[in-house]
């Protein structure tokens, strides 16, 4: 077909001039001699020159590289994807000839983007080292997630940061590059060495020390806008307090938890207006979310994960400190952690100012401390809780005694707004649940399934959709009701 078009191109038999995003040339068959093949990349080559094609995809074609050169020599923009064997093929032969109108057009077509190829399988230290000393613009793309570099690699690359993207460069490697840039005080350096990393410092799971630590100082201080990743790393007493100080530099930080409590520990220790300018500067580059479960180790520590982390006062007392500096509202995840009655005691005071999630468990302990002595206090320890949790109560699957559906109802009187109330699975008895009753109308939607209700409360709840008529569902089935004929005349009840 390649073959055709040239030649009705050729003697102007196709009269309009075709444009395209891409062309892919498919080989069908391998029976297609050697000199058959040339002559249809010689006349794709000339077909190039009467039709604009922005992308030439020959992953299907299967051919020898030295084949491809008279594409190579193609003047317009043009890219040209091949498949990895024939990529690193092309590779190995423009580093063979050295010409250098070739190798500037080969990274040209290419986009510059080599990570079809790792280094050291198919791309040589010498091949890169030769493409990058090209006198050209075009930005080099490696894949450097599968390998291992030295030192004196990276020494030999700092001169062409400013002509590589590194892809997925791995911790080791952004911890030799960063230590090597502030052993030579290379400060210049490191604007290209932060784009050349995407403007990510990726340190997860590595070990530290002071030196490090300073290199990385050295690096944030130079640097603007940065993504710093600090999962798993650990990080020398004094690094924390170094890091801190300097977030203004950084635009997002990621942290696990126990560094976390480190961070929060430290904005803690600070004087007054120092510590304040770090809370306000830890809370923004966490993008207010202060994630005390597992999902950061998610992919990381197997042994960690599912660990209930203990909160102590002291930690609370810091997470509320930090909280205080909050411009807007922040996110606190406390799934996974279990926290003495004391420290939820202290968070209280801040919970209007988050978005909480956390287990049943702790769901159900802060409703139990919900009434305290005074009724101003009472009151405001409701309304905060009912706005962390955004109006939705879920206490499903929690075992509700006496004192917690006390509580329950306290909140439940005190409170607005309260979207959801979700008590399925309580083991709520009618002895329970007619403490709840008078105020149960206040949820949108309610579900009481999977308890042990009778037919003895069948009128309460019957009134319960005529007092509030914003309820639209109340779900009752799998209970001890015998008789669901009075339910089934309104459609909001689910009885089954
Ligand atoms: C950071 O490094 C870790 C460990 O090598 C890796 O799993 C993770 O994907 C990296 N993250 C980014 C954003 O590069
Ligand atoms: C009815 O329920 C809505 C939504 O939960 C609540 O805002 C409203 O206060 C309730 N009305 C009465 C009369 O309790």
């Amino acid at each position: 077909m390649a073959l055709l078009l040239f030649r009705l191109v050729r003697t102007q038999r196709v009269a309009c001039p075709v444009a395209t995003e891409e062309l892919s040339l498919v080989l069908k068959t391998s029976q297609l001699s050697d000199r058959v093949l040339l002559r249809v990349v010689s006349s794709v080559a000339s077909l190039l020159r009467y039709w604009a094609v922005r992308c030439l995809d020959l992953t299907e074609f299967s051919i020898h590289a030295q084949f491809l050169m008279t594409l190579l020599l193609h003047h317009d923009p043009l890219k040209i994807k091949l498949c990895a064997q024939h990529f690193q093929q092309l590779l190995v032969l423009i580093h063979e000839i050295q010409d250098k109108d070739l190798t500037q057009s080969f990274l040209r077509k290419a986009g510059g983007d080599l990570t079809s190829c790792s280094l050291g399988l198919g791309l040589d230290w010498e091949v890169l080292h030769y493409l990058l000393q090209q006198p050209s613009t075009q930005t080099i793309t490696v894949d450097l997630r599968r390998n291992r570099i030295s030192e004196k690699r990276i020494i030999d690359l700092l001169p062409f940061l400013d002509r590589i993207l590194f892809k997925r460069p791995s911790p080791s490697l952004v911890l030799s590059a960063i230590r090597e840039s502030y052993k030579t005080h290379s400060s210049h350096c490191i604007p290209s060495l932060l784009r050349s990393l995407d403007h990510v410092i990726n340190l997860t799971c590595r070990q530290l020390d002071t030196a490090d630590c300073a290199a990385l100082l050295f690096t944030l201080q130079h640097s603007d806008g940065v993504k710093l990743k600090l999962l798993w790393t650990s990080i020398p007493t004094g690094g924390i307090e170094s890091i801190l100080f300097t977030l203004e530099k950084v635009s997002h930080l990621s942290l696990d938890r126990n560094l976390l409590l480190r961070f929060l520990h430290c904005c803690t220790a600070s004087k007054a207006q120092q510590g304040a300018a770090a809370a306000a500067d830890l809370l923004r580059t966490l993008q207010h979310r202060l994630d005390l479960s597992c999902s950061s180790s998610v992919e990381l520590s197997e042994q960690e994960r599912g660990e209930a982390l203990c909160l102590t006062a002291g930690d609370c007392r810091a997470i509320s400190t930090v909280l205080r500096h909050s411009s807007q509202d922040t996110q606190l995840d406390l799934r996974d952690c279990e926290v003495e009655d004391s420290g939820l005691d202290l968070l209280f005071p801040v919970l209007d100012r988050v978005r909480l999630s956390s287990s049943k468990a702790l769901l159900l302990q802060l409703v139990s401390l919900v009434p305290v002595g005074s009724e101003r206090d009472t009151v405001r320890r409701a309304e905060s809780l009912c706005r962390a949790l955004a109006g939705e109560l879920d206490l499903s699957e929690t075992r509700l005694d006496q004192r917690a559906c006390g509580a329950l109802a306290l909140i439940l009187e005190l409170s607005e707004g309260l979207t959801e109330l979700d008590l399925s699975h309580c083991q709520l008895t009618d002895r329970l649940l007619q403490m709840l009753i008078p105020h149960l109308h206040k949820a949108q939607v309610l579900d009481l399934s999977h308890n042990k209700i009778t037919d003895a409360l069948t009128d309460s709840l019957l009134q319960l959709v005529s007092i509030n008529t914003s309820i639209h569902t109340v779900r009752v089935f799998s209970n001890s009701i015998v008789d669901r004929s009075p339910f089934l005349k309104d459609k909001r009840f689910e009885t089954w």
